[in-house]
This record gives structure tokens, C-alpha cells and sequence, in this order.
């Protein structure tokens, strides 16, 4: 009983408090990276994410978690529409583009229009187009929901990884 408390007493502690240890525990969860990728007038946007996953067969529905002050966020929310871009094991570097503010990302990457409108990057191991479904608050976060459309696998290799901060590599 006691070691139950004590237990709850340190959990409650490391998640107030200690951020980055909290940040450092969630990154053992070893996980695929993405890239959503979303258009306005013309203009293509981008931001690389790890918090993906899916959620329901029927109907299709996948989620992803973002910043509340994202810059591609209010592009998503003005079109109600994005794709999620599922990166292969060699687009460490698109990875990284796409994990910062500056621009230009697309000039970078090879990506076409989907039936949307919303860009997908060719060389992604596959993607999947999403139309807005719901949007939850998720503390410094949004939960943004998504219902699939239209989606493809584009390449056997294997998928990047993110664990620790870094990549690991799979054999497959
Ligand atoms: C591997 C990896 C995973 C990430 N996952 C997320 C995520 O799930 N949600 C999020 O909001 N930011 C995530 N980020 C951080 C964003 O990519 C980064 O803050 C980006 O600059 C945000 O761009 P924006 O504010 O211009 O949209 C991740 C970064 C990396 C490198």
C-alpha cells in the first residue's frame, strides 16, 4: 500500500516537474516518423511528426498530435484537409527538414497533388489522405483526426524509426 502511494507520489513528481525526463521516457517508445503535409493558395506546408497512429477501420480514421502553435496547423484547419507521409529508412534528412521552421521544405523533396489537393511526397514508403473528422484539445497539443480518403504503399524498403532521439536500424 505504502509502495503503491510512493510510487504515484515520484510518477506525479517526474511529469510536473522534470519535462525533459518525462520527454526522455516517452522517447523509449520506439515509433515510425511521418511527415503531414497540407496546401493553401498554392502554397505547400509540412512538419514532421511521430505521434501518429491509426485509430478505426470503419470507419478509416487515423490521428496525429500537434503543437497548438503550429504553423501548418491553421493551413489543416482552413483546407480540412492533410496527408499523413510515412518515411522509408533513408529520408533522414527529410525527417529533419521538415522538423524545423525554416523554409523552403518542398524544395527538397519530389511531391505531387493528391485528389485533395494536398501534396504527397513520392519517395514516402506510403501515404494516406485524410480529410478533417475532429480536433480534440490535448493540453499544449491538438488531437487532429482524420478520415482516410485515399491512400497507397509506394516502396518495400524498410521504415525510419525514432527512438531515443534517434534512428534505429531495422532488419527486416
Ligand atoms: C522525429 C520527430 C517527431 C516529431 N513529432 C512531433 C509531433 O508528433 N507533434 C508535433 O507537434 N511536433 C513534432 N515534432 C516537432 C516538429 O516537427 C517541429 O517542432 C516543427 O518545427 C514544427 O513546425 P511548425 O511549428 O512550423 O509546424 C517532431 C520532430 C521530430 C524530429
Amino acid at each position: 500500500m505504502d509502495m503503491i502511494a510512493s510510487r504515484n507520489d515520484s510518477a506525479k513528481h517526474s511529469s510536473v516537474l522534470d519535462t525533459r525526463a518525462f520527454r526522455g521516457v516517452c522517447g523509449l517508445f520506439v515509433t515510425g516518423v511521418t511527415v503531414i503535409t497540407s496546401q493553401a493558395g498554392g502554397e505547400p506546408v509540412g512538419v514532421t511528426v511521430n505521434s501518429f497512429t491509426s485509430v478505426s477501420l470503419d470507419p478509416p480514421l487515423v490521428l496525429f498530435c500537434i503543437h497548438h502553435l503550429s504553423r501548418v496547423w491553421p493551413v489543416i484547419e482552413q483546407t480540412e484537409s492533410f496527408a499523413v507521409n510515412i518515411l522509408a529508412e533513408d529520408q533522414a534528412e527529410v525527417c529533419r527538414a521538415f522538423a524545423t521552421k525554416a523554409h523552403p521544405h518542398f524544395s527538397t523533396v519530389k511531391s505531387r497533388y493528391g485528389a485533395t489537393g494536398v501534396p504527397i511526397l513520392d519517395d514516402a514508403l506510403g501515404y494516406l489522405e485524410c480529410t478533417l473528422h475532429r480536433v480534440i484539445d490535448g493540453g499544449d497539443h491538438l488531437i487532429v483526426i482524420g478520415r482516410v480518403v485515399d491512400f497507397g504503399a509506394q516502396r518495400e524498403d524498410g521504415p525510419l524509426t525514432f527512438f531515443r532521439s534517434g534512428h534505429l536500424r531495422l532488419e527486416i
